[in-house]
């Protein structure tokens, strides 16, 4: 078991703090203006809906059930929702019960090498390559034999805070530091078992292993080898050190992992002057404290420019074979990527929907040339390599279209700047600039709803949309300063591979009591705002994860949303209950559930995170004590394993 204490939370431990006040009035949501008018536009064309424009709606801001959400004859949902809180723990309904597991730090359970954690951060930068990174995000559950109770569990690690990492945080650096850093990110894989309702890593597992910012990876696909992609230490251009920055994922039909890399421009430091390349893709000086550096000169970019091009990707790794290379595909196309969504066309090709989480870019499809075959990671091996991606965009009418990233076709072509097929892939944000993509409010996560095959996804927020010399507010990202976020929805006009759908918006997050308009949203039922994570459960039931940044928690527009959460919704009904809300400045990331429904895993990343994004070494537990609860403790990521008290449908 992991060294964590199990610390269940029932709906009974909630303890509101002092001052904690939330308003019970229920209220009417007033769409006021231009905004109602383009949301009855956008939800007329599509059948089933859920919500339509300028009805009556109630909500809460404070989890008070809610009694205005239309019943429905076959509920979804059968769970009493909890009140959003403040409260430095885990707060499920009343039934759930929690399970904390596999912290930072703790061991993933490799053959020999099981160090265990050592609460001052004194682990050293080997002991780290070795265990549970930080800051868990994405992940997935792989099955052994069709197992409900063993299987694997692959995890990201988004980042690190290097005030937790560690003993005296950042106020010395060195190449020891450098290393544990690297090594404190990328993917964990474990083997997981249950036994008597309790989940535990099996250690030692022939399975366990850990992929770090210094693992071997190779490039595949049409930028594999390019001239943008050459450096010194590589000069073919086919091979990476490391993969960072792994936000959420996906899971391919073969079943293989796919784990993106989101902020990752983040770790290069910037020439004095970047070029136009360099700069669309945010490479300048000025940005946070990350000094990979000074220790890795391949993160100098005034040195090494073209070690830049070799990270935002998709990454696909065999949980199966831990002596596998992780393979970079970038037939999928480079950018902030967000997440990676596999679904097979009735013709046996596999589309990947892909957010980019940034503001004003954009969201992608890739659509396989070959079909899938039986036979795992073998039979496939290329199949990734082959295709073609498109970049959406969503027009006013409620029509949308996916465009080609294709050299050669409309403008990209060599008097524009492409060369080739490798240049278009690596360069795809100028590339879907010049094809007229619709730049989007951060896209996060890409769900289907396994009923009615509509794609769903979540656009995070996005402050700076309408303000001045930024793009206006269109139809598809309909607020200005929008703080909530809104999940998009969007059916294809045949097949997975149509080059055409109709879209709308499930929700415009929000809080209906909320003073401000453009922060009310259109929420049936318990109020939210930043949804990040995205997952259609076996049955139907849209999981919503939230990630509101640290600093706007408790403040602002989110003065009565409390910490991040998890909610459920039913889709056919439109309605959203709260149904976990995690420790203080945590934001939840991965969602998944076992095939039985009867085990959930949520990871809760970052608790406890302070502004900056760097805790205080002297104070590390100045926001958070999660999960173990003492004074002092540094909080730590890790995996929240949720089960029915009485081994029931989770959310039923
Ligand atoms: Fe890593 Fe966009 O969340
Ligand atoms: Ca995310
Ligand atoms: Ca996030």
């Amino acid at each position: 078991m992991p060294s964590a204490p199990t610390d269940p939370h029932p709906a009974g431990s909630i303890r509101p703090e002092s001052g904690w006040t939330g308003p019970s009035a229920q209220r009417r949501i007033v769409l006021r203006g231009g905004l109602s008018g383009v949301i009855a536009a956008l939800f007329a064309p599509m059948s089933g809906c859920a919500v339509s424009a300028g009805e009556a709606v109630s909500g809460t801001a404070s989890g008070v059930r809610p009694s205005a959400v239309a019943a429905s004859a076959d509920p979804q949902l059968g769970f009493r929702p909890v009140a959003a809180t403040d409260f430095d723990g885990i707060t499920l309904p009343e039934g759930y019960v929690a399970q904390i597991a596999f912290p930072w730090g703790d061991p993933v359970g490799i053959a020999g090498a099981m160090p265990a954690w050592k609460e001052d951060a004194s682990n050293t930068a080997a002991e780290q390559t070795t265990q549970f990174g930080m800051h868990h995000d994405g992940m997935h559950y792989f099955p052994i034999d069709s197992s409900n109770t063993h299987g694997l569990l692959a995890i990201n690690h988004e980042y690190t805070d290097e005030g937790l990492l560690h003993a005296d945080g950042m106020k010395t650096w060195s190449a020891e530091k450098t290393a544990k850093s690297m090594a404190a990110v990328g993917v964990s894989v474990i083997e997981v078992v249950q036994r008597d309702g309790q989940w535990e890593a099996v250690r030692p597992s022939r399975y366990a292993r850990r992929v770090t910012a210094r693992t071997p990876t190779v490039l595949a696909g049409p930028a594999a080898g390019h001239a943008l992609m050459r450096t010194a230490a590589d000069p073919i251009g086919q091979q990476v050190l490391g993969t960072f920055a792994n936000c959420a994922h996906g899971v391919t039909p073969w079943g293989t992992y796919l784990t993106c890399e989101e902020n990752w421009a983040l770790y290069f430091r910037a020439p004095a002057k970047s070029d136009p390349h360099q700069a669309r893709w945010g490479l300048r000086r000025g940005g946070p404290d990350i000094r990979w550096y000074l220790d890795d000169e391949r993160f100098d970019a005034a040195r090494h420019p073209n070690e830049f091009n070799r990270f935002g990707w998709v990454v696909e790794i065999d949980p199966f074979d831990p002596t596998m290379t992780p393979i970079k595909r970038t037939a999928l196309g480079r950018a902030a990527r967000e997440c990676a969504r596999t679904v097979q066309t009735r013709e046996g090709r596999v589309a990947v929907y892909m957010g980019e989480d940034a503001r004003f870019e954009y969201l992608y499809k890739f659509v396989s040339r070959d079909r899938v075959r039986p036979g795992g990671l073998a039979a496939n091996r290329d199949l990734l390599d082959h295709g073609t991606l498109y970049v959406a965009r969503f027009n006013d009418d409620g029509s949308g279209d996916w465009l080609p990233l294709v050299w050669g076709r409309g403008p990209l072509t060599t008097e524009r700047g492409f060369a080739d097929q490798g240049e278009v892939l690596i360069k795809a944000r100028q590339a879907s600039d010049a094809l007229g993509g619709t730049k989007m409010d951060r896209p996060e996560w890409i769900t289907v709803d396994p009923r009615t095959g509509e794609v769903y996804c979540s656009l995070s927020n996005n402050t700076r949309r309408g303000a001045k010399g930024q793009p206006a507010v269109d139809a598809a990202n309909p607020r200005a300063n929008n703080t909530m976020g809104q999940i998009i929805r969007w059916k294809e006009a045949d097949d997975f591979d149509s080059l055409s759908f109709r879209w709308n918006h499930f929700v415009l997050a929000g809080d209906p009591g909320n003073e401000r308009a453009e922060a009310k949203g259109s929420v049936r039922g318990d109020a939210f705002g930043s949804p990040d994570g995205l997952y259609f459960d076996s049955r139907g039931t849209l999981w919503i994860q939230t990630d509101a940044a640290a600093s706007s928690l408790g403040k602002g527009d989110y003065a009565r949303l409390g910490n991040n959460m998890l909610l459920a919704a039913d889709v056919r009904t439109g309605e959203i209950r709260r149904f976990l809300v995690g420790p203080r400045h945590c934001e939840i990331t991965g969602v998944v559930c076992t095939s039985d429904l009867r085990t959930m895993f949520v990871n809760i990343q970052h608790p406890g995170e302070t502004p900056s994004e760097i805790s205080d070494p002297d104070n590390p537990s100045r926001y958070s004590t999660w999960p173990s609860g003492r004074d002092g403790a540094r909080p730590r990521s890790a995996t929240v394993i949720v089960r029915r008290r009485d081994g029931g449908v989770i959310g039923l």
